[in-house]
């Protein structure tokens, strides 16, 4: 059977990026899949939260969800920390991957940057964190954007060893040849990668100092005009063939944002405004960006006003995502040796 996971960390600011290369695609799978999509708060604090924030930002993701059309009646919608297997998971998982494996990991090195003396142990091993979440469901398919390719081989790294140190033993407990799948990153799409709006070269992120580089799913529609017609560009007219864009990070973007929003290609956005300016051009991005992300804005200030109700969701989530991972736990501990009395 086909299952979709995929997590979001409750950081603050979630922005065009996460919508474009992850919420509107886990929001779109649910027409065929059975989906499960998670709050990462232990993740999250892997870098230090002030705590009122936090639980802000959890309820924050919570309501984008919903906002975005996530039904969490017919699919799973929980934070993590409610769900024991994930840390239970984790920690089976730090003992079959490899420091070496980890050392790897790009993203670390970036949040680490030159202190890496001084960055929490949880951190370092965010990634085996990230396949517990994954695998404690046994999910066959995760939505991510292209920031999250190098973590999902990662997962089938540890998915792919565990299966080969514990194979007789997986085998004795009656499950066959692997007992966890080997999942499928989909990345896909226009918008896999937004960049930020003041810079071609860096990716938008929750973190940048600029609230000018990322449109937040909260801004109004004046916040958007703004920093649309703010965003970098260069001199040139747009071109009409998608090759056009190559050397051309700023515009590229832009063209890939208007066609994700619109569920089409950048072709035919450039087959549309192609020849023409970039100001008529982006006149025409404000106002998709503002119809598109004006209604979610607004639904999750109105979810937002009821935290009671949003606890609510994510309780019955966390019970019925607990029935399925108490059950790979049980699993795991059988096939590993543990014994259960
Ligand atoms: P996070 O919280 O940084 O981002 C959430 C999702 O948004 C995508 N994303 C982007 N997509 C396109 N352009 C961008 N500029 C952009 N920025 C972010 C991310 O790729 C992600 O899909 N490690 C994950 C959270 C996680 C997870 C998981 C994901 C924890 N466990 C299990 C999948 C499965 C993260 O930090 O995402």
């Amino acid at each position: 059977a086909e299952r979709v996971f995929s997590g979001v960390q409750p950081t603050g600011n979630l922005h065009l990026g996460n919508y474009l290369g992850a919420i509107k695609r886990f929001v779109a799978l649910q027409e065929s899949h059975e989906c499960i999509y998670c709050v990462v708060d232990l993740h999250a604090i892997t870098v230090w939260q002030d705590p009122a924030e936090l639980k802000r930002h959890i309820r924050e993701v919570t309501a984008a969800f919903i906002a975005c059309g996530i039904d969490p009646k017919r699919h799973i919608v929980f934070n993590q920390s409610q769900v024991s297997g994930h840390a239970e998971l984790a920690w089976v998982f730090n003992c079959v991957a490899r420091m070496g494996w980890l050392n790897r990991m790009t993203q670390f090195k970036e949040k680490a940057g030159k202190d890496r003396e001084n960055v929490s142990l949880g951190l370092f091993a965010y990634p085996s964190l990230m396949a517990a979440d994954i695998l404690l469901y046994r999910a066959t398919h995760v939505p991510v954007g292209e920031d999250q390719k190098q973590h999902l081989e990662l997962t089938r790294d540890i998915a792919q060893k565990f299966n080969t140190d514990f194979g007789p033993s997986i085998a004795e407990n009656g499950f066959g040849e692997g007992y966890f799948p080997l999942t499928e990153p989909l990345i896909a799409g226009p918008a896999t990668r937004v960049m930020s709006l003041r810079d071609g070269s860096k990716k938008m992120s929750k973190s940048d100092a600029s609230d000018m580089s990322r449109i937040n799913l909260t801004d109004d529609a004046d916040a958007i005009a703004s920093k649309v017609r703010k965003a970098k560009t260069d001199p040139e007219p747009l071109p009409s063939e998608e090759e056009g864009l190559k050397a051309r990070p700023e515009a590229d973007n832009l063209v890939g944002i208007y066609a994700a929003l619109s569920d089409t290609t950048k072709q035919a956005v450039l087959t549309e405004y192609g020849g023409g300016q970039f100001s008529t051009f982006k006149m025409a991005l404000v106002d998709l960006a503002v119809a598109k992300l004006g209604p979610i804005g607004g639904e999750m200030q109105r979810l937002m006003g009821d935290v009671s109700a949003i606890d609510a969701i994510l309780k019955d989530g966390a019970d019925r995502a607990r029935v399925i991972a108490d059950q790979t736990i049980r699993d795991v501990k059988d096939i590993v040796g543990m014994v259960r009395a």
